[in-house]
């Protein structure tokens, strides 16, 4: 079983998401689909058959943290999974290895599956320096025990239509497996598309992608799913 995991970011409405459940309702697929939400669409049914997933979570367990909410708020709305650590977080909010591994430690506590992300920037990449960058990233990263799933997403990939030869990912993946004391899924993310799934998902040590962009419609999404089943 592979993980299709669909990260909305900031984009959608109630509309737009009742329409994405309904379409995804229609797919016969043997993988596990998750679609990661923004916080006000996590609430309201969901009869569909595909887990739902938060992006953020705080390392709070409660208390005065005016606007973050709390692992124990989301497993209320149902949430199975939250992404922790993505790129555009630890870039516009600061977010060091060491809050990443406080969420997700959080996360696991309150019986919600972190999905962490890892991958070096372009500079870093120009310089040789990937294996070393994702080795530190996830070794401060990771919580000391329970069940996560690893995201290795270049950041240089992430929006920009480029991603990693089919070595470099072999690799990253890699560096990741031998890194980590316990197996865990380790999925691929930074744009993926109904052309590339296939290929991406066929390499050794992949588990599953993490996809944004294409996520946000059913005709970009579908065949996606589609294309691994
Ligand atoms: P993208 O985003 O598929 O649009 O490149 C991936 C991500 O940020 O998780």
């Amino acid at each position: 079983m592979k993980f299709i995991i669909g990260n909305w970011k900031m984009n959608g409405d109630m509309a737009s998401k009742e329409s994405m459940l309904k379409s995804l309702k229609t797919v016969k697929s043997g993988n596990k689909i998750v679609l990661c939400l923004p916080f006000t669409l996590l609430c309201g049914k969901n009869n569909s058959g595909i887990s739902i997933g938060a992006q953020d979570v705080s390392f709070h367990e409660n208390g005065a943290y005016t606007g973050d909410i709390s692992a124990t708020m989301l497993k209320e709305m149902v949430v199975e999974y939250v992404i922790v650590g993505h790129s555009e977080r630890r870039t516009n909010h600061d977010e060091t290895n060491e809050i990443v591994r406080q969420k997700a430690t959080t996360a696991i506590k309150n019986g919600i599956i972190p999905i962490i992300c890892v991958g070096e920037t372009m500079e870093e990449k120009n310089a040789g320096h990937t294996t070393s960058v994702i080795k530190k990233m996830l070794l401060e990263s990771i919580p000391d025990n329970g069940e996560f799933i690893v995201a290795y997403e270049p950041r240089w990939a992430i929006g920009s239509g480029l991603t990693p030869t089919t070595n470099e990912i072999v690799s990253a993946v890699k560096t990741i497996f031998e890194t980590l004391p316990n197996t865990m899924p380790i999925i691929y993310g930074g744009s993926v598309n109904k052309d590339n799934a296939r290929d991406i998902i066929s390499i050794p040590y992949v588990d599953g992608l993490l996809i944004g962009g294409a996520s946000l419609k059913s005709d970009t999404f579908l065949p996606i799913i589609k294309a691994i089943d």
